[in-house]
């Protein structure tokens, strides 16, 4: 079946422009082109599409309120932003509703990529509703003393962008989020992030206040579905795990970028469970609870009441949010590595191997054996020897 995508601008050469760069693609997407957001809106009522790339600056319905309506309306949509103007307001008007944001010119190589990405996303989430309310996500709850923190740091006079830098590291949700920022063509960075605190300082204090204090981007948890201390055991977690991939990465000498990529996964390989817990919270909880009380795993009880699990939705919304590729695999493939085509030691082996290793010898002390390491998935790619090898380097990096 062919894939529905909706361009929007106001101008009719722009339109002509991509309708011929993207003629390669005729077999593949059905392409709809509409001349500004009142007629977007039109189509879009009679039709459904699965991606809508959109300009900003356009007379009549802007970019932005277009975004702010299809985000309401129709949430399932992949909503990017392909603009040539990259002044900041237009900017902060938009990073709560799209996705990804890609800067005029743009060569037909980046525009199909990022598209066909987008698609192949799709495909993670099989449920309509589960993908409306993932899609609809614009923020990730912070734990509420970091949130305090952060703001209360933006707003002082003699704020430093160490300290900034400091708060956000420790914190899922802001990380997630400031490199989604990073990933967005508008603020031309370089795409490979060593790590959040580099991130940090490449998008700069002003930038961070503007994101922060006016777009609002980053929020505080509140106590609706799962508790508190959940969030903070997950944290805990999620930083552990992400200082164990890094340690693994290194033992097994990868490449430096493949281990800050190690580590930025193994941070972000549970969002899904705060992905789910924002968007489905008294459900979430209950499955939270179920999981607890009869020694079933989290995981199956999720796969039993959504039909899917918090690696594949917290991979969706990563993907979406501009995500490199072997990123968001190890998110998706976290707990079963065995179902992911590339058997060799990568991210994904990191990442697998510092879940089970973080669940083993950090505060949760869980026995080995049930630590659901995929031990054959690892003999496959040529490392099931060197667990106790990693066990112990991840020991003495605790101390
Ligand atoms: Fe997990
Ligand atoms: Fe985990």
């Amino acid at each position: 079946m062919k894939r529905k995508i909706l361009f929007v601008d106001d101008e009719p050469n722009v339109l002509q422009g991509l309708k011929r760069m993207l003629r390669g693609m005729r077999n593949e997407w059905d392409m709809v082109f509409a001349e500004g957001g009142e007629e977007a809106m039109r189509i879009l009522e009679g039709d459904s599409f699965e991606v809508l790339v959109t300009d900003m600056r356009m007379p009549g319905m802007h970019g932005a309120e277009l975004l702010k309506r299809v985000k309401n309306k129709y949430p399932e949509i992949v909503r990017i932003v392909l603009s040539g103007h990259s002044d900041q307001e237009l900017i902060l008007k938009s990073v709560r509703t799209a996705h990804q944001y890609l800067s005029k010119p743009c060569d037909a190589e980046t525009l199909k990529n990022t598209v066909s990405r987008a698609c192949a996303l799709r495909a993670l989430l099989k449920d309509e509703t589960l993908k409306q309310v993932v899609s609809n996500i614009d923020t990730l709850p912070s734990l509420p003393r970091l949130y305090q923190e952060i703001m209360a740091e933006l707003q002082s006079e003699n704020a430093s962008i160490e300290s900034i830098a400091k708060i956000i590291s420790g914190d899922v949700g802001m990380s997630a989020k400031i490199l989604q920022m990073v990933n967005s063509a508008f603020f031309a960075l370089p795409r490979h992030i060593e790590s959040i605190a580099q991130a940090v300082n490449l998008l700069g204090l002003e930038t961070i206040k503007a994101l922060v204090l006016s777009a609002q981007i980053f929020s505080q948890f509140e106590n609706k579905g799962v508790s508190e201390s959940f969030l903070e055991k997950l944290w805990s977690h999620c930083m552990g795990t992400a200082a164990f991939a890094k340690v693994i990465a290194k033992e097994e000498h990868l490449s430096r970028e493949m281990a800050d990529d190690a580590f930025l996964a193994g941070m972000l390989h549970d969002v899904g469970k705060l992905i789910l817990s924002t968007g489905l919270s008294d459900k979430y909880s209950a499955i939270v609870k179920r999981a607890g009380e009869n020694g079933a795993s989290l995981r199956e009880i999720e796969q039993e009441e959504l039909g899917t699990t918090h690696g594949a939705v917290g991979a969706y919304l990563m993907g979406l949010w501009g995500f490199a590729d072997n990123v968001v695999e190890a998110i998706a493939f976290h707990h079963t590595p065995d179902a992911c085509p590339a058997k060799t030691m990568g991210g994904l082996a990191a990442v697998h191997a510092a879940n089970a290793l973080e669940h083993a010898l950090g505060p949760e002390g869980m026995k080995m054996e049930e630590a659901s390491l995929d031990r054959e998935f690892l003999d496959q790619a040529g490392v099931g020897e060197k667990v106790e090898q990693w066990a112990l380097a991840c020991e003495s990096a605790i101390e």
